[in-house]
C-alpha cells in the first residue's frame, strides 16, 4: 500500500481507509462524467496521530471525514476504524461504534440551542443511548473544565464567544474519550487566537491521551500543529507532507510546480 504512510500496514492502525469511492445523485445514463466526491481514497492512521486533511473546496474532505467516520457509508471500498470493517456493522452495532470509539467536531456546531451547554454535551451520548445522571454529568463538567469552561457548563450556547462555542464542540467530540476525533473545520470562524487555543486542544488529545485526530483544514498555520497533512483534489489523494511546516503546506495548496512535486516526493518514498 503505497499510501499506507505505516510500514507495517493497517493491523494497528486507528482509521484506514482502502479505495473508497463515494458518488453521489448518479443515475442510470448518467454516470458518466460524473466525478465522484471521492474516487478511491486510501488511507491509513496510526494510533496517536493527528492528520490534516487538506484540499480545495468541494475537494471532497467533509465526505471523507463522513465516510470515516460512519456517518455515511461509501458506494465501495472498505473502511476500518480500530480494525473494524465498518461495511460489516448493522446499523444498531454503527451507532453504538459511533457513540464509543469515535468523536466529531462538525463544520456547522450543531449545538442545539434550547439547551445548555453542559446538556449538549451529553447529548449525543443520550440520544446514542448511554445512560444519563450524575455520573454523565460530571464527565461532562470535567470536560468543559478541560477546555477552560468550567464556569460555563449552565450557560446557554447562544451566551457563549465563537471561540467558546467551538469549544464546546470539541469538549462534546472528546466526552467518550474516543480512538479517533474526527474535525471538520473547526477553526475556520476563529480569530488566530482562538483557533491556536482549539488545536492545542487536539494536539494535547493526541500527545497526552493517544488519541488520533483526523483535522479538515484550509489553514497551513493549523495544519502546521499536525503531524501529517494529506491533500485531497476531486476526491483523490495527491500528495502528502510529514511534519508539515506552514510554508510547505502553503507552496504545495497553491500547486506551484515545486509544491506539488515535494508532495509527490513524499508519497512515493513513504
Ligand atoms: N449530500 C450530497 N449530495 C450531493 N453532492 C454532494 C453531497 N455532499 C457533497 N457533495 C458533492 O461532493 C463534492 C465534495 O464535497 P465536500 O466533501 O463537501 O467537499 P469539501 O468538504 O472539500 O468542500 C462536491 O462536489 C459536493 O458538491
Ligand atoms: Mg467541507
Amino acid at each position: 500500500m503505497a499510501e499506507s504512510g505505516t510500514p507495517t500496514g493497517s493491523g494497528g492502525a486507528a482509521l484506514a481507509l482502502e479505495g473508497v469511492v463515494r458518488a453521489y445523485g448518479r443515475r442510470r445514463g448518467r454516470a458518466e462524467g460524473v466525478v465522484p466526491a471521492l474516487d478511491g481514497v486510501s488511507l491509513v492512521v496510526p494510533r496517536g496521530r493527528f492528520v490534516a486533511v487538506m484540499g480545495r473546496s468541494g475537494s471532497g474532505k467533509s465526505t471523507l471525514l463522513r465516510c470515516a467516520a460512519g456517518l455515511e457509508r461509501p458506494t465501495s471500498g472498505t473502511v476500518r476504524i480500530g480494525g473494524t470493517d465498518l461495511a460489516t456493522l448493522k446499523p444498531a452495532a454503527l451507532t453504538r461504534l459511533r457513540r464509543d470509539r469515535v468523536g466529531f467536531v462538525f463544520q456547522s456546531l450543531n449545538l442545539v440551542s434550547a439547551l445548555n451547554v453542559r446538556e449538549n454535551v451529553t447529548l449525543p451520548l443520550l440520544l446514542a443511548g448511554a445512560r444519563g445522571g450524575p455520573e454523565l454529568d460530571a464527565r461532562a463538567r470535567a470536560g468543559l473544565a478541560a477546555v477552560g469552561l468550567a464556569d460555563r457548563s449552565e450557560e446557554r450556547p447562544e451566551n457563549l464567544s465563537g471561540g467558546q462555542r467551538q469549544r464546546v464542540a470539541v469538549a462534546r467530540a472528546l466526552l467518550n474519550d474516543p480512538e479517533v476525533v474526527f474535525a471538520d473545520e473547526p477553526t475556520a470562524a476563529l480569530d488566530p487566537v482562538t483557533a491556536a487555543e482549539v488545536l492545542a486542544l487536539l494536539r494535547r488529545a493526541v500527545d497526552e491521551r493517544g488519541r488520533t485526530v483526523v483535522l479538515v483544514t484550509h489553514d497551513p498555520v493549523a495544519a502546521a500543529w499536525t503531524d501529517e497533512a494529506v491533500f485531497l483534489d476531486r476526491g483523490r489523494i495527491t500528495g502528502r507532507l510529514d511534519r508539515p511546516d506552514e510554508a510547505a503546506v502553503r507552496r504545495t495548496l497553491t500547486g506551484g510546480a515545486t509544491g506539488r512535486a515535494a508532495a509527490h516526493a513524499v508519497a512515493v518514498t513513504r
